[in-house]
């Protein structure tokens, strides 16, 4: 039987590179596609940015794949009005997805599009290890007079579960980041990290890095790096600075997953209000979820490495969006990976 994918397409680019997405999904399976609204397209059909129709349909289908929620129409101060982002929150709390793979890996024609030198950036091959359900983005937060506060959360149980999928997916080393020196949920991190290590994985090299210096560093030596694990907050600001290894936000896909249950998987950037509509948004980032999403969660593993060498043979042909500094349409890109698989 066909496999069932719940598409989100979202707001902004989303919906173009949805499009791309399932013209690659019908070059490599037969796949029964269904989509829903999300993001800052639900709030205007239903006011709230995920209903429970959508979540439901998210549970019951093989796997997810969302594509950016969000943009200027929506954006609020006001505390009680909906946001895009409540959407995507809402789906990965609902769906248990705790743990959120972002592997970094610039492909080798893209080492001078990088911001970065390429002798800096040559060699690396590193895997962000997102806790995605605690921390700070799922605390008690609001706002009282003239104070607002968020509050910051972790379980040891929490800090276990995602410590585990970091060892199992270490090759040479996991990188354990926090901020020890100053938070007690880091402290608690920390502790877990390494009672778990010792117990479990006492084979596995493990080194502690506060956020800050592991901020420097991966810059300074991204290619040091195999695995980094880290709570909510900082996976996410690391994320975006690993990405721009690759040369560009727009490279960078991601996978999000729970225990058993559909996984979701989405580029990182998001939803670029400013190209959406021009034809010029880099689907690759999309493409590279969808063979996450092959890989991980419908357990496709080569069509997913098909993917990924026609991504690189794509590049390798000169083809670059304007986020890569070339001219390239989304259609371009498209056509260039379909004749590469
Ligand atoms: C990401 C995004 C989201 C996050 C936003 C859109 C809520 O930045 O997936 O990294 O902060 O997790
Ligand atoms: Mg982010």
């Amino acid at each position: 039987m066909a496999r069932a994918i719940a598409t989100l397409p979202g707001d902004g680019i989303g919906p173009e590179i949805t499009a791309a997405a399932r013209e690659l999904l019908a070059a490599v399976g037969d796949f029964q596609l269904e989509e829903h609204l999300v993001g800052g397209a639900s709030i205007d059909a239903h006011g709230t940015a995920l209903t429970d129709e959508v979540l439901e349909a998210c549970r019951n289908a093989d796997a997810v794949l969302l594509a950016a929620v969000g943009g200027p129409k929506w954006d609020t101060t006001d505390p009680s009005a909906p946001r895009p982002e409540q959407g995507l929150l809402g789906l990965r709390k609902g769906l248990g997805l705790f743990a959120n793979l972002r592997p970094v890996r610039p492909s080798a024609a893209l080492l001078d599009a990088s911001p970065l030198k390429r002798d800096r950036i040559e060699g690396t091959d590193l895997l962000v290890v997102r806790e995605l359900t605690g921390g700070i983005y799922f605390g008690d937060s609001g706002r009282d007079g003239d104070r607002a506060h968020d509050d910051c959360a972790y379980t040891v149980a929490e800090v276990e579960r995602i410590a585990r999928v970091a060892f199992g997916s270490a090759r040479r080393r996991v990188t354990s980041v926090d901020k020890a020196n100053v938070m007690e949920t880091s402290r608690l991190w920390r502790e877990t990290v390494t009672r778990l290590h010792d117990e479990e994985f006492p084979d596995v090299p493990l080194n502690h890095l506060l956020v800050d210096n592991a901020a420097m560093q991966l810059v300074a030596a991204p290619a040091d790096f195999d695995v980094i694990v880290t709570e909510n907050l900082f996976g996410d600001i690391l994320s975006d600075e690993a990405a721009m290894l690759t040369g560009s936000l727009g490279m960078l896909p991601s996978a999000s997953l729970g225990d058993g249950g559909p996984g979701l998987f989405e580029p990182v950037h998001g939803s670029a209000p400013d190209i959406a509509g021009t034809g010029t948004a880099n689907p690759l980032a999309m493409f590279g979820s969808v063979a996450l999403m092959l890989r991980h969660g419908l357990a496709m593993e080569s069509e997913a490495a098909g993917i990924e060498s026609a991504i690189d043979r794509a590049l390798e042909q000169g083809i670059r969006t304007p986020d890569l500094g070339g001219a390239s349409t989304t259609e371009d890109v498209t056509r260039a990976v379909l004749a590469s698989l």
